[in-house]
């Protein structure tokens, strides 16, 4: 595999990959391609994904490793990502990107549908305690070879554990459980306080971390690396 294509349109995922990619594979690993570098990037389709019932971050994840894979006739490593609230029955889940509208495309900027979600979300927890508040982001990987028909030939997942903070009313006074906090990030940051031991147990937020912190220490972070440790074990077997 001298090439592989990260199969997003999102550039910020790309150099995020491309960075844990470089420093987690020794010389040789191979060139690590966006869709955008691509010739005839323009003349691409995005595989459909499930954001309802159907759906699930393997599935998704899969859905676009292969297709991207059919497409391009190059290796294509693809994710899906969102936030687990254990009092929701692990949703939003798959729909994450538009949890306001019950998965509906919405039309709005990614700004907007955050907000819009976040203040869903506190407001379908109002009165849920902060132990029950559990939480997580999740990533799934997979990479798909191309051939007739491409195949996914690995699968990896990272999960970064939290509890989704209280806003100012319910805190009662306990300003360090309040959220939404921090400037950093996108989507549900602001709303998880963090309770893994390297990411500040409990008190700083996804959004207080900084972009390198996120990095090493996220489910896209974790997901990433156990991938290129597949990889790696995958080219020593051949
Ligand atoms: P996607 O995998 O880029 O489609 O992300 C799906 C959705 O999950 C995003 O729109 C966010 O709402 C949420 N999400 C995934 N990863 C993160 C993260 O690192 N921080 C905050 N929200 C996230």
């Amino acid at each position: 595999m001298r090439r592989i294509v990260i199969a997003t349109g999102n550039p910020k995922k790309v150099e995020e990959l491309r960075s844990i990619l470089a420093e987690a594979m020794d010389e040789g690993g191979p060139e690590v391609l966006g869709l955008a570098d691509l010739p005839g990037a323009d003349r691409l389709t995005e595989p459909e994904e499930h954001h309802d019932e159907r759906g699930s971050f393997e599935g998704n994840a899969r859905l676009k490793a292969i297709g991207y894979a059919a497409q391009t006739d190059l290796p294509c490593l693809a994710d899906d990502s969102g936030l687990e609230v254990d009092a929701l029955g692990g949703r939003p889940g798959v729909i994450s990107s538009h949890y306001s509208t019950g998965g509906a495309e919405t039309g709005l900027h990614r700004e907007e549908r955050d907000g819009a979600n976040n203040r869903k979300l506190l407001e379908d927890l109002k009165g849920v305690p902060l132990e029950r508040r559990t939480a997580r982001f999740v990533c799934v990987m997979a990479l798909a070879m191309p051939g007739d028909p491409p195949q996914v030939v690995l699968t990896s997942r990272g999960e970064f554990e939290g509890r989704i903070g209280l806003p100012e009313a319910e805190a009662g006074g306990r300003m360090e459980l309040v959220v939404p906090r921090g400037g950093g990030g996108f989507g549900y940051d602001p709303l998880l306080l963090l309770t893994e031991p390297q990411a500040g147990a409990g008190t700083r937020t996804s959004a207080e971390l900084s972009p390198e912190e996120k990095n090493r220490l996220s489910h896209r972070g974790k997901a990433a690396r156990a991938m290129v440790e597949r990889i790696g074990a995958m080219r020593a077997e051949r």
